[in-house]
């Protein structure tokens, strides 16, 4: 299973590579708005900084919802560091757009898929990912993680290679879900990464480890 970071702030994306299980990072245009990063020459060039910490794929989502914008955008943001997946909306445009990029062998991540039939739709379309959200479904009272479930199976019937990316995750039980299911990746924020680090009784070995070591030496 692939651990994605889905932030644009650097200091986490820097904490999660050091830690050594990082694969790649997801952000969005909210995301980068809470960093303050803003206009456009701002954004590209953070999305290269982000490149230069992390050595996976770094998914950087057009904001044009039309099939033309979409393609300017996609390739602009492509051609800034061969890292770059272009995200795109699922929207009639953004499948079309999914299937320009994927015919020339530019990565996507197809972004906003709430049912197993966008999924199928993406996976169609050639994305390379496809991103349900699953916190989102959860907040309004729908089994998110029903709609990864179903996603996997559709995927296995048929072999489609496009990878499932778990997004919207919000604390560690999602990440241990996703994994039981079968999600190929998961995105989510930088303590739902460490929060896996976390059992009191490896604290409590540990420190008596220590203390019968200590006694043992002195
Ligand atoms: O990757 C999508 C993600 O950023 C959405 O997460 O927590 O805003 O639902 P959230």
């Amino acid at each position: 299973m692939k651990f994605f970071i889905d932030t644009a702030n650097l200091d986490d994306i820097a904490e999660a590579q050091a830690l050594g299980v990082l694969d790649g990072v997801t952000t969005n245009p909210s995301l980068m708005a809470k960093e303050g990063i803003t206009g456009e020459e701002n954004i590209l060039n953070h999305y290269k900084k982000i490149c230069d910490i992390v050595d996976g794929d770094v998914s950087a989502e057009v904001i044009a919802t039309d099939f033309d914008g979409m393609v300017k955008e996609g390739e602009a943001l492509a051609a800034l560091h061969p890292q770059i997946v272009v995200k795109l909306p699922l929207i009639a445009d953004g499948i079309k757009a999914c299937k320009y990029f994927s015919d020339k062998g530019i990565k996507t991540n197809v972004t906003l898929v709430f049912s197993p039939g966008q999924a199928l739709l993406a996976a169609k379309a050639g994305a390379t990912y496809v991103s349900p959200f699953l916190g989102r479904l959860d907040d309004i009272s729908t089994d998110g993680l029903n709609l990864i479930a179903e996603i996997r199976q559709i995927y296995d019937n048929y072999g489609f290679s496009t990878e499932i990316l778990a997004a919207s995750i919000r604390h560690t039980m999602h990440v241990i879900d996703c994994a039981k299911i079968g999600s190929d990746v998961m995105t989510g924020p930088l303590s739902s990464i460490t929060g896996l680090l976390k059992h009191p009784l490896t604290d409590i070995g540990l420190a008596k480890f220590l203390a019968d070591y200590k006694k043992g030496n002195e």
